[in-house]
């Protein structure tokens, strides 16, 4: 059995805000995360299914939520998505699903909240198949020097109201010391225009296991 991963508060700030930027630009870059997919994906941390819609034709999706209630709105979202989409309860280091049984794993805005990355990414790869991808959007500590002290020391209070979202982690190094290859990606500071928010910068990209 998963692990229960209950938050309740931030769960309904999510439920209610999560999906306030979609038209200021974040649906298009959950388009481009996913574009050209095909196969079996596993999407990790569904939250509400915001990433639903944007799934190209053609593939068949597995999403896993542990939070109880973002998995229920999951699985309202997963009713008119455009391709199957089936929402489960797991987590990141404990997915419920075969070894390289995926062509894809999806997480979007989830590495800053697990507790574990290191094993969130083991696990990743033990379900992709040989040459699956990795499709990742997130947010990263700034490399500027004051923008990243700013993510610094907004992270004890936001971690503790965000449901254990961490601002100022390095997630491309970590996926890269977790056997990745980077294909391809990209950093931007997303909301467009904000220069001191706690979760900008962005990355988005693409990895394989080596
Ligand atoms: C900020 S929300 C992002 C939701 C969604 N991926 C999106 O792009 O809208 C973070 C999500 O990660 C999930 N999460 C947190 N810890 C997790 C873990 N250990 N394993 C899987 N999901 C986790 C939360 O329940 C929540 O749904």
């Amino acid at each position: 059995m998963a692990p229960l991963i209950e938050n309740p508060r931030f769960a309904r700030y999510f439920a209610r805000y999560g999906a306030r930027r979609e038209a200021l630009g974040n649906a298009e870059l959950r388009a481009e995360m996913l574009a050209g997919l095909t196969g079996r994906v596993i999407e990790v941390g569904a939250g509400t299914g915001l990433n639903f819609r944007h799934y190209p034709e053609g593939v068949e999706v597995v999403a896993v939520e542990p939070e109880p209630t973002l998995r229920g709105k999951a699985q309202a979202a997963a009713r008119p998505a455009p391709v199957p989409v089936t929402v489960v309860d797991g987590v990141a280091a404990d997915i419920p699903a075969e070894d390289g049984s995926a062509d894809a794993v999806v997480v979007s805005g989830v590495l800053c909240s697990v507790a574990d990355v290191p094993a969130a990414l083991a696990e990743f790869r033990r379900v992709l198949k040989p040459l699956g991808e990795l499709r990742f959007y997130e947010h990263v500590r700034s490399s500027h020097a004051l923008r990243g002290r700013f993510q610094d020391l907004a992270d004890p209070l936001w971690s503790r109201l965000m449901g254990g979202c961490r601002p100022n982690r390095d997630t491309l190094t970590t996926v890269r010391a977790a056997g990745f290859r980077v294909e391809r990606w990209r950093e931007f500071s997303f909301p467009y225009g904000a220069r001191f928010s706690v979760v900008a910068p962005r990355i988005l990209g693409t990895a394989v296991a080596r």
